[in-house]
């Protein structure tokens, strides 16, 4: 697949920081270096954006704040759409731009990524003219009143994102946000700011006003800037769990609001009375979609005894037969992973799961090929609950599997995490996929399906794996205050 001219056009671009409507250098003129995880070579450079920078951009968004706050809900909506139908007519270039920045496959990203953020703009775009309040009746002796609530933008919003969406990721941060009349401030990951600085430009071309929406690259730091602002009213953050308890404390300074979408190990379980070709099926999706770079991966399956060692078979199968590859080749079934820090951290936890005495069932703890973040799906059996394998995230091809008993057991077994964020049960038994999904412990289950998803449904985290609801009809409440107006009627 060759680059299409407008994303040739974009590289040989200046990468610079989105500030009040305008391009600009980072203020001490620092850049980094984006690479492509395929190659491990250098895309380009990217202004990196200090505290300085940060100042400047907390300013813009405040100046627009007021102007954009009291702008109408179909001022907002029409942008907003206007937005989702340029993504879309840029699809195929966020898409190559994606697979060149994150290592996914281009087709990947542009039927799943870029479409459900387009998408993601239309959603809000109706939510613009449907935010409504209540009136609500008093008692007071003697005296009238009309009360009645309101809801209004929280202010200024640092969203501060990942690399394994990178620009669905942005989108999720940046639409509810504007649609609710507050303005943003984007801190893209390190490995992947490219899709986010796009987007920038063409919410300048559809008419996003000056400081409305303002994108810093950056690092840690440039985050950590952010979030102790005490002009900036709101985080919103997606990423480790080990950076969300940070944000949680450095908010502290201001209270500003914070929500939290964390880390996940979701539990993937499959009873003997399963659809046994479905779920070695929604096993291996859920195991290896996107790498297995996904907070909601199923990544620890617990298979009943009776159907174990065939469900083992299936997805050790599978895993094999997964042809890994570069992102522009469209016959790669699996791009590299993101960075050397993913590639080292993922291969180590397969290397001391062996060492622990698990058994590598499929994949391997070396790396595929001389060059780039190449990893074999890899599918580890003999594991036991203390083993770092199924306690931690790894956010990489690995899947574990158990054999239990009992219903009970299982439950016991798969809430017993510190993380909330996803599960799964395979059942052809209602009963039991229904009971045994109301008893974990998680903000999205998945019965008989996985990865099954829409723009219209809250999503979110049980116990560490976060605060706050995003997306559907729940996705405007992080975004907003609200106000209770009480008038007497003389
Ligand atoms: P991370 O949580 O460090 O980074 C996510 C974002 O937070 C990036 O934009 C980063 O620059 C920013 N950041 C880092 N330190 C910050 C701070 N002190 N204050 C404010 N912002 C800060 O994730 P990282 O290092 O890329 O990946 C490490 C592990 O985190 C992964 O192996 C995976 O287990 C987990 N992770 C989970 C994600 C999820 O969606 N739940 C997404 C990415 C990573
Ligand atoms: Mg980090």
């Amino acid at each position: 697949m060759t680059l299409l001219p407008a994303v040739s056009a974009f590289l040989s671009s200046p990468k610079q920081l989105l500030i009040d409507g305008e391009w600009v250098d980072a203020k001490d003129g620092r850049t980094f270096a984006t690479i492509n995880p395929s190659t491990e070579q250098d895309l380009v450079q990217v202004a990196y954006a200090s505290s300085v920078d940060v100042d400047r951009a907390v300013s813009a968004a405040r100046a627009a704040f007021e102007p954009w706050s009291r702008t109408t809900p179909r001022e907002r909506s029409h942008l907003l759409w206007r937005i989702g139908d340029l993504v879309d007519a840029h699809a195929d270039e966020f898409a190559q731009l994606e697979a060149l920045d994150n290592g996914k496959r281009v087709e990947a990203a542009r039927d799943g990524d870029i479409a459900i953020a387009a998408e993601l703009f239309r959603y809000f775009a109706g939510w613009a003219t449907k935010m409504e309040g209540t009136s609500i009746p008093m008692s007071v002796p003697g005296r009238e009143f009309h009360a009645y609530t309101r809801r209004e933008p929280v202010g200024v919003v640092a969203g501060i994102v990942p690399w394994n969406f990178p620009l669905l990721m942005a989108c999720f941060k940046i639409v509810p946000a504007i649609t609710a009349g507050n303005t943003v401030i984007l801190k893209p990951a390190e490995q992947t700011p490219l899709t986010a600085l796009r987007l920038g430009q063409l919410l300048l071309e559809a008419g996003v006003p000056a400081g409305v929406v303002n994108v810093l690259p950056g690092f840690g730091d440039t985050g950590a800037a952010l979030v102790e602002h005490h002009g900036v009213d709101k985080v919103a953050f997606t990423g480790s769990t080990e950076v969300g308890k940070k944000i949680a404390a450095a908010a502290a300074g201001n209270l500003k609001k914070v929500s939290l979408e964390l880390g996940g190990k979701a539990p993937n379980i499959i009873f003997n009375d399963a659809d046994i070709e479905a779920a070695i099926a929604g096993a291996v999706l859920g195991g290896y979609f996107n790498e297995g770079q996904c907070c909601v991966n199923g990544s620890r399956l617990y298979v009943q005894r009776g159907v174990f060692d065939e469900v083992v078979a299936g997805v050790a199968a599978a895993a094999a037969a997964i042809k890994v590859g570069d992102g522009f080749d469209p016959t790669s079934q699996m791009g590299p992973l993101v960075s050397q820090e993913q590639h080292e951290k993922v291969l180590g936890y397969i290397r001391g799961a062996v060492r622990d005495g698990a058994v590598l069932t499929a994949g391997s703890a070396d790396r595929v090929g001389e060059r780039g973040f190449f990893v074999q799906p890899t599918l580890i059996t003999g594991v036991h609950e203390e083993m770092a394998v199924q306690t931690d995230e790894i956010f990489g091809p690995v899947v574990t599997a158990i054999p239990f008993d009992t219903e009970d057991e299982v439950v016991a077994a798969a809430n017993n995490t510190v993380y909330g964020l996803a599960a799964g049960v395979w059942s052809t038994n209602i009963g039991t996929a229904h009971r045994v999904g109301a008893r974990l412990r998680a903000g999205t289950v998945w019965l008989n399906t996985w990865h099954a998803d829409d723009v219209t449904l809250p999503r979110g985290g049980f116990k560490q794996s976060g605060w706050g609801r995003e997306l559907g009809s729940f996705g405007l409440d992080d975004y907003t205050e609200l106000k209770t107006v009480i008038a007497e009627l003389r």
